[in-house]
């Protein structure tokens, strides 16, 4: 995939979208105690809620995470089409008649995993609601369909990201969603802690990567002035992937970056000055 010098974290294996640890801890710098609150919380069987913006980590952080736990991980994708049904499962009619196949949360219940529900708010409510009775004392799945009542086997564990601000306020979360959960804060790393994961994500050398973190920081001040979304650290390891791959720095950061932020004429040009600004080349 990239260029030789980056250390690829290993992804594991993966079967029928669950994912087993491999032999290599995804790579995750942390900012703070959130891996020891988070071994905390899946020892005594706390449903955990990451909050931060796009691109900060909260996915590498739950893949580091089960691979320290030693845990398969079931990652869902919620968008606002999303049904009780499709967490669940459904039965599916065969040749020889109907047959029932667990959705996503059902497999993670039963085989004691960690089950991510990423931007769980895009979700509809009665698949919201279905994860209710697994993060209290219950910790039971009610499958209707099947009548069925299953306990979640060990090691299970309920984990959602949250991007607040970015949703409508109407899709914000049930306070009685909300209160079932313990909050980790992710935000962009500091530029130090910024510098060191584009350098071990890309294969750039340092001075590059600090020179990308410096102007991140300032397309990130051009918020006050109508930039509705600031680069991300995803954004930022992109473009130092390009720029390890032979792309001149400019032309990669013109379209890893200052592209994908903005259609706005001002403040893309406003984005080129700073760019003039910070690349010397
Ligand atoms: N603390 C960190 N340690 C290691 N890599 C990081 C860290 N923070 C960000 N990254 C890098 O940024 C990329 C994007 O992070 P990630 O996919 O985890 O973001 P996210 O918070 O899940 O975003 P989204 O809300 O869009 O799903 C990672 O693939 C990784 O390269
Ligand atoms: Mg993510």
């Amino acid at each position: 995939m990239e260029g030789s010098s980056i250390k690829s974290s290993d992804p594991g294996s993966e079967h029928q979208g669950v994912r087993y640890p491999g032999d290599e801890a995804p790579y995750y710098l942390p900012f703070g105690h959130e891996i020891d609150v988070f071994t905390q919380c899946h020892q005594r069987s706390l449903a955990v809620m990451l909050k931060g913006p796009t691109g900060c980590g909260k996915t590498r952080f739950i893949e580091h995470m089960a691979w320290r736990l030693k845990r398969p991980l079931v990652t869902v994708s919620c968008h606002d089409d999303l049904s009780a049904a499709d967490l669940v499962g459904r039965f599916l009619i065969r040749d020889n008649g109907t047959v029932w196949q667990d959705g996503p949360l059902s497999r993670a219940v039963r085989i004691g995993a960690i089950c991510y529900l990423d931007e769980v708010v895009e979700a509809r409510q009665d698949a919201v609601v279905v994860i209710h009775p697994l993060t209290d004392y219950r910790r039971v799945l009610p499958i209707d369909k099947t009548g069925e009542l299953v306990e979640a086997a060990p090691g299970f564990q309920l984990v959602i990201s949250y991007n607040p601000g970015y949703q409508h306020v109407s899709k914000d979360l049930k306070p009685s969603t909300r209160q079932r959960f313990v909050a980790l804060d992710f935000d962009f790393p500091s530029p130090d802690r910024e510098v060191e994961i584009i350098i071990h994500e890309s294969g750039v050398e340092q001075g590059l990567a600090h020179d990308l973190v410096a102007l991140a920081g300032r397309i990130r001040g051009l918020a006050d002035r109508g930039l509705a979304e600031v680069p991300s650290s995803r954004l930022l390891v992109a473009t130092a992937r390009l720029i390890a791959n032979g792309i001149p720095p400019r032309l990669a950061c013109n379209v890893g970056l200052v592209s994908p932020l903005s259609d706005d004429p001002n403040l893309i040009a406003a984005m080129h000055d700073l760019i003039d600004a910070v690349l010397v080349d």
